[in-house]
């Protein structure tokens, strides 16, 4: 599945990596940017969401074709009440008053998680414009939201379990691929590039199968606080990174061996 807009890559300055299929974003530290500014922590989700924006104009224009951001995970749950409640307000806030620039730019947006849980104000709104942007072809927006990688995990054990157990496959035909057919993230490439902000270098529970060769970029800026400038930054890292998914780089060809 190829939804890139065709010449989308030639508009912009900064090109960017060839083949760079997907880019994946843990937006960390919003809380403590409120923090050092002596405001309370939902101000940093605020802002966040300010930086969020950016992220995807900027991501448009450099012709990238996926762009996961993980809003919300199996494990945000845990924070105190009001603090969840003002993330859920703030993303069904934004979806709403971007409906008309997600069309305008043709930007499809996607959802990685389980939104059954979600209030329903929630839901409709992330189903919605799920619905109103399916036929975009420009860059391709998964929100992680109610996301967890070990879930995702458990899923697809589930759905594999039932068809072994009904018969409808055989234990041998268990293989990577076949595996990750069953993973709610299967439609999207796999993450070539990780960005984590807030100078935190751990995955975190995102994308646990998918990442396995993903580079990883930690940038020390806070979450609103990131800008395309630290975005190109990490993209002329990732260019310069030889991936070799466990094999080894031959010097002179430059290529895989
Ligand atoms: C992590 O910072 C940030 C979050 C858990 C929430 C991020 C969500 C948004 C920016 C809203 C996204 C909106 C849409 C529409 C997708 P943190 O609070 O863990 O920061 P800390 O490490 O400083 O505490």
């Amino acid at each position: 599945m190829n939804f890139q807009k065709k010449n989308s890559r030639n508009l912009c300055k900064f090109n960017c990596p060839e083949n760079f299929q997907h880019l994946a974003v843990i937006m960390d530290g919003n809380g403590r940017w409120a923090k050092n500014k002596g405001w309370p922590r939902y101000f940093g989700h605020f802002r966040g969401v300010k930086a969020l924006r950016q992220m995807v104009k900027s991501c448009s224009r450099l012709g990238i074709p996926y762009l996961t951001v993980f809003a919300f995970s199996t494990e945000n749950w845990k924070r105190s009440s009001t603090e969840v409640s003002v993330i859920m307000k703030l993303m069904r806030r934004a979806l709403t008053r971007y409906k008309e620039e997600l069309n305008r730019d043709q930007i499809r947006l996607h959802v990685l998680g389980n939104l059954g849980e979600l209030s329903p104000s929630v839901k409709n709104i992330f189903n919605e414009m799920r619905e109103q942007t399916k036929n975009n072809q420009g860059l391709q927006l998964i929100v992680a939201v109610n996301y967890g990688g070990k879930r995702e995990i458990i899923e697809a054990v589930k759905i594999l379990s039932e068809k072994l157990t009904t018969g409808k496959i055989k234990t041998e035909d268990i293989n990577e691929d076949s595996f990750s057919k069953y993973l709610s993230s299967s439609a999207f490439p796999p993450p070539d590039m990780i960005i984590r902000t807030g100078a935190v270098s751990r995955i975190s529970n995102f994308y646990l199968w998918s990442a396995a060769y993903s580079e990883i970029y930690v940038s020390s800026l806070l979450w609103p606080d990131f800008n395309e400038e630290e975005l190109i930054k990490a993209l002329k890292f990732y260019s310069q990174t030889q991936r070799r998914f466990g094999g080894v780089f031959n010097k002179n060809t430059s290529e895989r061996e």
